[in-house]
């Protein structure tokens, strides 16, 4: 949520720093700014909306050779918690000198109180922000030490923050803090950047390091110092990043999220890779440092999350149960950790999170363990908070996922889920022949995705077909309740369709009334032991007149039933979520792109969420 680039260095900051926007232009994209800084002092832009337009503007108001001048500078784009996304509102906010400023990603707290506290000094709050309380008190505390007002400054602070600072009287340095809001440094030749991601940083460097909670620092061309709220000098290890710059490109796809669906056969091999004893029928999942004893002691796991990963818990929940014999449970991450949840040192939390960053995941983690739960994080942003406050658990390896709409992270997610559940079943009741079995299963995911993905077109004509309606429904029993979750999360994220996911027994239970001649009813139907029900289900629905479009196992269509067919390879319940899923990407890909919707960056919504 917001994204922060900053550079310090030899070269033209303005290209570095739009080039760094663009990549993080997935954490929202309501207003974008930019500072630049050289000894005349600081000069500010701002755009609303996406970054594109903060270009247009930066191209008509700064001349080529001005351009190359500056070789410092921080920039911002935003997604709007206080106050609408304007022009004013867009950072880097400046201080009552306007020779400070700041960008800032999270949410200062009691902004009410500073700003209140100020405005009786004669402060005249130019933004309805919370930040600009913050470069506001930054200003205040500044005596000619721009670190030393950063720090006595969020003393004061309560909330969350990954922000980076620049002082027109100090312009050979950039000060940045984190806590509760990612931020990483990357060290260059020369040169030094700072970003809310490393994506942001991999066309410059590889070389980065993860500052930690409470971290403060000063970055310079060739110095990076680093100390804690005490003001003690800390070291924090130099990691290398595992990403190439063609990660974060589309590499020739119309969009990320496309390119991200077509990625799946890869990055679910990815997930699998090195972690799968065919002979033994288990799976080898080191990161959960668990012995075979451990393991079989649960009692309960508890899957937590948000958004998609939480469908992702909820297929991981029958996997477990079914695979394991291990009673499960999904609890939205936000719940559990306000619902004083009844766990115990015999129970295991798994949060789940593409981004690691979540918020409500996060508070989840810290709640699970302070009642004495083992916690183990499915994660697929290394480094990222959650992956270091669990300390053990599985990365899915899915690589950067761009499009704000999230597709291989979920396959991912479910893939380890599944990986999961043979090893604790394998701890447990399950045979070593049936574990024999769900492995290759599990083994052929990637061409089970791209049987799918071979119906491309195919479902480009059924998009075309349903994206007339405004309304949709997806049902399905089983593992497939989750994705018909999904498929309808999807859908609504980015075509706008209102679109709802049920239980396909639940739909006659009230929301079948809304059914109208032609509605699109996706009918997930390849549940072999309720495959009878699934179809009665969609007959009831046929019956009003609905457009049944049915996701079915290959030789099992029902012609005179269905309107539209996507076929799935032949394979298990479980398994087949995954295959089943990726079909559902397709249908909403393409009902978006038809009704010419912003795919990778839909209105209002944020890649990773790190407030409440
Ligand atoms: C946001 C994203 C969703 C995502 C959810 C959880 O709402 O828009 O796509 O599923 O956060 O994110 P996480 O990174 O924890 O998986």
């Amino acid at each position: 949520m917001c994204g922060i680039i900053g550079y310090i260095g030899t070269r033209p900051a303005t290209p570095i720093l739009i080039g760094g926007l663009k990549r993080l232009e997935y954490r929202g994209y309501d207003s974008a700014g930019l500072a630049l800084l050289d000894k005349n002092g600081l000069t500010t832009f701002k755009a609303v909306g996406k970054v594109a337009r903060l270009v247009d503007k930066l191209r008509g108001d700064l001349s080529p050779e001005k351009h190359e001048s500056y070789t410092v500078g921080i920039a911002h784009t935003r997604w709007a918690t206080h106050g609408a996304p304007t022009e004013i509102n867009a950072h880097p906010h400046f201080d009552k000198s306007r020779k400070i400023c700041v960008v800032h990603n999270g949410i200062i707290e009691n902004y009410r109180s500073i700003r209140e506290k100020l405005q009786k000094l004669g402060h005249k709050f130019d933004s309805d922000t919370d930040t600009e309380a913050l470069s506001r008190l930054i200003g205040v505390h500044y005596k000619g030490d721009l670190r030393l007002a950063v720090v006595q400054a969020l003393q004061q602070v309560e909330g969350a923050y990954g922000i980076a600072v620049l002082s027109a009287d100090e312009p050979n340095k950039i000060v940045v803090a984190r806590k509760g809001s990612p931020l990483v440094i990357g060290m260059g030749d020369g040169e030094c950047l700072v970003a809310s991601d490393a994506s942001a940083l991999v066309s410059h460097t590889q070389r980065v390091i993860y500052l930690d909670d409470g971290d403060i620092g000063v970055i310079t061309p060739d110095s990076v110092d680093i100390r804690n709220q005490d003001d003690e000098p800390i070291t924090r290890g130099i990691s290398e990043l595992d990403l190439d710059a063609g990660a974060v490109e589309k590499g020739g796809f119309e969009h990320f999220m496309l390119k991200e669906i077509f990625e799946q056969p890869e990055s679910v091999r990815n997930a699998l890779r090195g972690r799968i004893d065919l002979s033994e029928g288990n799976s080898v999942l080191a990161g959960m440092q668990m012995s075979p004893k451990e393991l079989a002691e649960i009692h309960r796991t508890i899957l937590v999350g948000c958004g998609t990963s939480l469908h992702a818990g909820m297929v991981g929940e029958y996997a477990f149960e079914d695979v394991a014999g291990i009673s499960s449970e999904v609890q939205q991450a936000a719940e559990f950790r306000y619902r004083n949840p009844i766990v115990d040192h015999h129970d295991m939390v798994i949060a789940i999170s593409q981004s690691g960053e979540t918020a409500d995941t996060l508070a989840a983690i810290r709640k699970a363990k302070e009642k004495g739960t083992m916690v183990l994080g499915l994660v697929n942003v290394v480094g990222s908070a959650i992956a270091r406050e669990t300390g053990r658990g599985v990365f899915i390896h899915a690589g950067p996922e761009i499009s704000v709409a999230s597709t291989k992270a979920f396959t991912g997610q479910v893939a380890v889920l599944l990986l999961m559940a043979l090893k604790l079943g394998r701890s447990r009741r399950l045979s070593q022949e049936h574990g024999v079995d769900l492995a290759q299963e599990i083994n052929q995911l990637p061409e089970l995705i791209d049987f799918v993905l071979k119906q491309n077109d195919a479902i480009a004509k059924v998009a075309e077909r349903m994206a007339k309606s405004d309304h949709a429904f997806f049902i399905g029993r089983g593992p497939m309740h989750p994705v018909a979750l999904e498929g309808a999360l999807k859908l609504k994220e980015i075509s706008y369709v209102h679109a709802e996911g049920y239980h396909a027994a639940e739909l006659k239970h009230g929301p079948i009334a809304l059914l109208t001649p032609g509605t699109p009813v996706i009918v997930l139907a390849n549940q072999t032991s309720v495959l009878d029900k699934v179809w009665s289900n969609a007959e009831e629905c046929k019956a009003r007149g609905a457009h049944i479009i049915a996701v079915v196992t290959e030789g099992h269509a029902k012609t005179d039933l269905t309107d539209d067919i996507i076929v799935l390879p032949k394979c298990g319940p479980l398994v087949a979520t995954i295959p089943a899923a990726v079909a559902l990407q397709l249908l909403a890909y393409h009902v978006a792109r038809i009704r010419g919707c912003s795919i990778d960056q839909p209105r209002n919504l944020a890649k990773s969420v790190t407030v409440e």
